[in-house]
């Protein structure tokens, strides 16, 4: 059982790598366009990639915010600026309230 994961580890391992012909992530919100953002995920020598912003009634994340990290690769590590994690801020004119995208100004005020 155990060489099995092991080897099941190796091969997951080597797929990351094989897939990993230069670094074609983005670097910074600069390489997204203007209704995307750059997000990496959690996983090991996760790449990161443009996504699109939250729009109404999608998930988000409260207390996400843009990060600059050093991300570490078998092969070298890569500066990124202004990445978020796992998912996008939301959209212009909408805000996270309890993890979803909602609009700024609701009418709950009435
Ligand atoms: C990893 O190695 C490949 C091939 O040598 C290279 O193109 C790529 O830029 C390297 N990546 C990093 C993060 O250094
Ligand atoms: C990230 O780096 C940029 C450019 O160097 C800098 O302007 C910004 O304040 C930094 N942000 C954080 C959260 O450290």
């Amino acid at each position: 059982m155990k060489t099995i994961v092991c080897v099941f580890l190796i091969l997951l391992e080597l797929q990351v790598i094989l897939s990993f012909p230069g670094f074609d992530g983005c670097r910074s919100p600069q390489d997204c366009d203007k209704s995307s953002c750059c997000v990496i995920t959690m996983e090991k020598y996760s790449v990161p990639h443009c996504r699109k912003l939250g729009n109404k009634e999608e998930y988000c994340r409260t207390r996400n915010s843009a990060q600059n990290m050093t991300l570490n690769y078998p092969n070298g590590s890569v500066d990124v600026f202004g990445v978020y994690r796992i998912l996008c801020p939301c959209n212009d004119g909408l805000e996270c309230v309890q993890s979803v995208c909602q609009l700024l100004h609701s009418d709950t005020i009435l």
